[in-house]
């Protein structure tokens, strides 16, 4: 991947024609863009294989789901030579763009269906394909943001997002700018110097969202990023996630088992059974990504119904 590359996801919209990632890239200003039909698309434009297989999956791209998993399972073959089924026969198709929740109870296996789209686990059944081509491991086109604050402790702010950048080549001067524009976009700015320890939590996930989209991924992938957090913290952080996603226009696929919080962020729900998690509804309730309001009449009747699907009774 070039280093230019790196940062040219970050699509803003017509109203962030300002921001910093404008300034940081003038060839790919929002009205440039708008002409090159990248705003909102899924197209990627970089490669960072052979032209040839590039061709090729600029064809995959434009006709396949960006993730694909089919008849997926995972079993875990454990210490005592137990064998434990996290999760069975998932069949999920997932677009660019769209923010999808993953729901379901504790155990259900959403952090093993996670972890096997980063590429840290393998299937043991079916098949797990990103933009056409099988996840055979990690990679930075998957960022990964942890329930627990998962930056480096002895690097700064600023070294912890820069990380993967350093590893594509990109000049000290670029990723400074890079990691000025993310802090901006997290609602950060100037504390590039400070070190985790001296973060809140919140500004902790904060950081590692950063991090986790300096690589310029095609999808976000998030296991209860908020969950450590405090209520307000976490409403807030909510709101700020949604504010990103409508900059960057980032494929989320994000893990919780807080019926709300699904039904606040998502523009697609999918429940999974207790375990072995299998999907037992997929649906899209809205047709935006706007904050939602926690008390209107259609948030609790969906708070119903699904709490009805994942099997729990009352307030979470
Ligand atoms: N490394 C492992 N070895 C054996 N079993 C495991 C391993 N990791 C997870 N499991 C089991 O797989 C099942 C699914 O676990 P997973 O962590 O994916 O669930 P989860 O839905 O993310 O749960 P939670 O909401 O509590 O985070 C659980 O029964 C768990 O005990
Ligand atoms: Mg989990």
């Amino acid at each position: 991947m070039t280093s230019e590359a790196a940062l040219i996801a970050f699509t803003p919209t017509e109203d962030d024609s300002a921001s910093r990632f404008g300034q940081l890239f003038p060839n790919h200003s929002p009205s440039q863009r708008a002409k090159d039909g990248r705003i909102g698309t899924p197209k990627r434009t970089y490669r960072r294989t052979s032209p040839d297989t590039a061709t090729a999956r600029t064809v995959a791209e434009t006709e396949c789901p960006l993730i694909e998993c089919r008849d997926l399972a995972h079993t875990y073959h454990t210490r005592l030579g137990t064998q434990i089924t996290a999760i069975a026969d998932i069949t999920l198709s997932i677009d660019a763009s769209e923010f999808v929740c993953l729901l379901g109870p504790s155990g259900c296996g959403k952090t093993t269906l996670l972890n096997m789209i980063a590429g840290f686990l393998a299937p043991t059944a079916g098949t797990l394909r990103l933009n056409g081509e099988d996840i055979c491991g990690p990679d930075p086109d998957r960022g990964v943001v942890f329930q627990d604050y998962s930056l480096f402790p002895w690097l700064t702010v600023e070294s912890n997002i820069a990380y993967g950048l350093r590893m594509t080549g990109m000049s000290a001067a670029r990723r400074k700018a890079a990691v000025g524009a993310l802090l901006d976009l997290v609602g950060l700015p100037h504390i590039g110097a400070q070190y985790p320890f001296e973060l809140s939590g919140g500004m902790k996930q904060r950081v590692a969202i950063a991090r986790a989209l300096a690589t310029d991924p095609s999808v976000l992938l998030m296991d209860e990023p908020f969950a450590a957090l405090d209520a307000l913290t976490r409403e807030s952080l909510q709101r700020q996630l949604l504010d990103i996603k409508a900059r960057t226009q980032k494929t989320i696929l994000f893990v919780t088992h807080n019926i709300s919080e699904a039904i606040f962020l998502a523009s697609r729900i999918v429940v999974l059974s207790s375990r072995p998690g299998r999907i037992v509804e997929d649906f899209r309730p809205w047709a935006d990504f706007q904050p939602r309001k926690r008390t209107s009449p259609e948030f609790n009747r969906l708070y119903e119904r699904l709490a009805q699907a994942i099997g729990v009774e009352g307030t979470e």
